[in-house]
């Protein structure tokens, strides 16, 4: 039960040599290895396959140098062990084929066991950790209810979140208790993951900064907050929450209970460190498409970033958002190295 990682230290404020760095979508299309891995599977397929998941998964620690291993999954993956169909089509984004239209259509999701249902998670887990080098961490991670929500009400990705809120506003009865059926698979699914392994856990509710303040407080704050309180009550475990378009809601996000705050690249960092003050510590931020920029620029660009948050410890190194699929490689090394000599 090493403590003494890099990234812990940083998020648990203590004393750190460097800076420590990770990317959100480290396993992903940018690395021509994971492509290959990638062509034998489909998507969700390869999400319940340990050996590809453990394969893709330690890719980005040994090619790039990142400072932590994410396990490969997708957030969707215990929406669809709730009963929710979910595809992803070749260059498409999700689709997730459930009607919801009245209470027994929630009534009739289920609430899996993580240890039966999603047993190759906890499979995975076990092995990407005797792959990762000691010193470095593996982060486990889920999505959060609302964002969970949304994929399953808009059917898919969304621009306008038009459906959700709709129904969230008219069928509220009905919106409140898949949320609390989305929280209780989520609470699970995150335990499992800390027992086989985990050492950090990602809560990425991405699409919570749509949200209005209050409807924010009422419609995902508070789940976050029940989902990170009851892992808290069990394990002390280090958290890490994200969400895009989080300049507005940064003192709230810090109630939740987490750890650290995981910052887009639409807030400046200085701001957001100013508001949450020694409180949390932060993560982020560079805007992903600097990464499409030629080597000089990248390596300024993580200069001017970690510059916004200054020198003291209490900060992580990544993106403000996932990496893309068509970033160069290269770029990807020079960012991490350009942080671990900072
Ligand atoms: O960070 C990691 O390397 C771990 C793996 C990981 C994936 N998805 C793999 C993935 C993680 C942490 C996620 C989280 C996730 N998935 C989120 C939250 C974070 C965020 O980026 O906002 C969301 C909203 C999803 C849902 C999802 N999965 C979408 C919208 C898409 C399609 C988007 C796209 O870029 O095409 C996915 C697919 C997905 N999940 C890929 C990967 C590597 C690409 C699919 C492929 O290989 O074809």
């Amino acid at each position: 039960m090493s403590k003494n990682y890099l990234l812990i230290k940083a998020i648990r404020k203590e004393k750190i040599d460097r800076i420590p760095v990770w990317i959100m979508r480290q396993a992903g299309r940018y690395l021509k290895e994971y492509n290959q891995v990638r062509q034998n599977y489909d998507f969700m397929e390869m999400c319940k396959t340990p050996e590809a998941i453990v394969e893709v998964s330690v890719q980005p620690v040994n090619i790039i140098g990142v400072d932590a291993g994410i396990i490969f999954s997708d957030i969707l993956v215990p929406v669809e062990a709730m009963g929710v169909k979910v595809t992803f089509e070749k260059n498409h984004g999700p689709k997730l084929d459930y009607k919801i239209k009245d209470l027994k259509d929630v009534e009739n999701l289920k609430i899996p066991n993580p240890t039966i249902d999603m047993k190759f998670i906890g499979d995975s887990i076990k092995m990407f950790k005797q792959k990762l080098p000691k010193d470095k961490p593996l982060i486990g991670f889920s999505g959060a209810p609302w964002t969970l929500s949304s994929y399953i009400l808009e059917g898919g990705s969304s621009k306008n979140f038009t459906k959700i809120k709709s129904f969230m506003f008219n069928k509220e009865k009905i919106f409140l208790l898949l949320m609390e059926k989305i929280t209780e698979t989520i609470i699970k699914h995150l335990i499992y993951q800390i027992e086989s392994g985990a050492d950090i856990i990602q809560i990425f509710d991405t699409w919570a900064g749509v949200l209005a303040p209050n409807d924010y407080e009422k419609y995902a704050f508070y789940y976050q907050k029940k989902i990170i309180s009851s892992i808290k009550s069990k394990y002390d475990i280090p958290i890490i929450l994200y969400i895009n378009g989080s300049g507005n809601i940064l003192e709230k996000m810090v109630e939740t209970g987490a750890d650290a705050l995981s910052i887009d690249w639409m807030t400046d960092l200085a701001y957001a460190k100013s508001k949450v003050g020694d409180k949390v510590s932060l993560q982020g931020n560079m805007d992903p498409c600097y990464l499409y920029g030629n080597r000089e620029f990248v390596k300024n660009k993580v200069i001017e970033t970690i510059n916004k948050f200054g020198k003291e410890t209490g900060y992580i190194f990544n993106l403000g958002h996932g990496i893309l699929p068509d970033i160069p490689v290269e770029n990807v090394k020079t960012m991490v190295e350009t942080v671990k000599k900072y």
